[in-house]
């Protein structure tokens, strides 16, 4: 069932610290995974709101995957997956000469290099036809060294997190990009809303949804991925679209936190609701970090 396991030197990880990341949760997730999928029967696995892609990994390593189906709404992560996954080489070409320039600074001038390169990433993304492999490089060295490493965006879609204080980060990962790379390439990488999804969905396939995060209280900003905001409206058209999704018999899993006033008890009152305790790492206030509820939400 390990397809692939013998062709990779090294388990692929997130190449991405990503808010909302789901490293915390993978093993209450693994109890959870469709009998069909550890069985081998489903071989297609989908990803809506692919982020750091965490689940993606972990799965697609892991069991009977012949093809993989990502998306997400953030157009530099996207080409960031693109080019991992078709232009390899030049990028790790780039990304050590940006290491090697920034781990020979001071504190001071690190930190002036940093800004520097946000301006630049915030500079490119708006020119028409931009370098990709460049984007590329750039996001994953600010994912590297900006604080707490929380991928957020203004209102006009910037960059904008200011940078972090760490010693000895590592920037560029080669041998995690090489097995990223490697298992991209059975896969389709979209940009897009997470309806695009539907057209490849089947009974074969297993689909993970892990939507920007309810609010707990107002003063939480986990939503803040984009620049859009995705509120209880489009929770709820969420709902609908995974109500679509159960009637084509594949096996759907969704995740969220679990939110004191019971809306998702309510929107999916039709489905299985699990309780899971998880960390939560990414958040603003420090004081807030440490053991919090999540839910996730079946179709089996
Ligand atoms: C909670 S994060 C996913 C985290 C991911 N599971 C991980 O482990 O890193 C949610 C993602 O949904 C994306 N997103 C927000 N609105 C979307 C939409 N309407 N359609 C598709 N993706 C969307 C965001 O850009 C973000 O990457």
């Amino acid at each position: 069932m390990r397809s692939n396991k013998e062709a990779i030197t090294k388990s692929p990880e997130p190449f991405v610290k990503w808010a909302g990341g789901k490293r915390q949760l993978i093993k209450q997730i693994e109890d959870y995974l469709p009998l069909e999928l550890k069985n081998g029967y489903i071989t297609r696995y989908i990803e809506p709101f692919v982020g750091g892609g965490a689940v993606l990994f972990h799965v697609a390593q892991l069991y009977n995957i012949e093809e993989l189906f990502i998306f997400d709404i953030n157009p530099e992560l996207i080409v960031a997956y693109q080019t991992i996954k078709n232009n390899l080489e030049d990028l790790l070409e780039i990304l050590s000469k940006l290491a090697t320039e920034y781990l020979l600074l001071n504190e001071e001038k690190r930190k002036e290099y940093f800004y520097e390169m946000r301006s630049q990433f915030n500079l490119f993304r708006k020119e028409p036809n931009y370098n990709k492999i460049k984007i590329t490089a750039l996001l994953i060295f600010l994912n590297r060294t900006c604080f707490n490493g929380l991928f957020r965006v203004n209102s006009r879609g910037e960059f904008n997190v200011p940078c972090g204080k760490y010693k000895n980060p590592t920037i560029c990962n080669s041998a995690n990009l090489k097995a990223v790379s490697n298992i991209l390439q059975k896969a389709r990488i979209e940009l897009g809303d997470f309806e695009k999804c539907e057209k490849y969905v089947n009974k074969k396939s297993f689909v993970y949804f892990d939507p920007p995060y309810k609010p707990i209280s107002n003063t939480s900003n986990f939503t803040a991925y984009a620049k859009d905001n995705f509120g209880d409206r489009e929770q709820l058209r969420l709902r609908d679209f995974f109500t679509l999704l159960d009637r084509k018999d594949a096996k759907l899993m969704l995740s969220n936190s679990d939110s004191e006033d019971l809306f998702f008890e309510n929107a999916y009152r039709e489905f299985i609701i699990e309780k899971v305790k998880a960390r939560r790492n990414i958040n603003s206030n420090g004081q807030k970090r440490g053991t919090i509820k999540e839910i996730l939400i079946m179709n089996y």
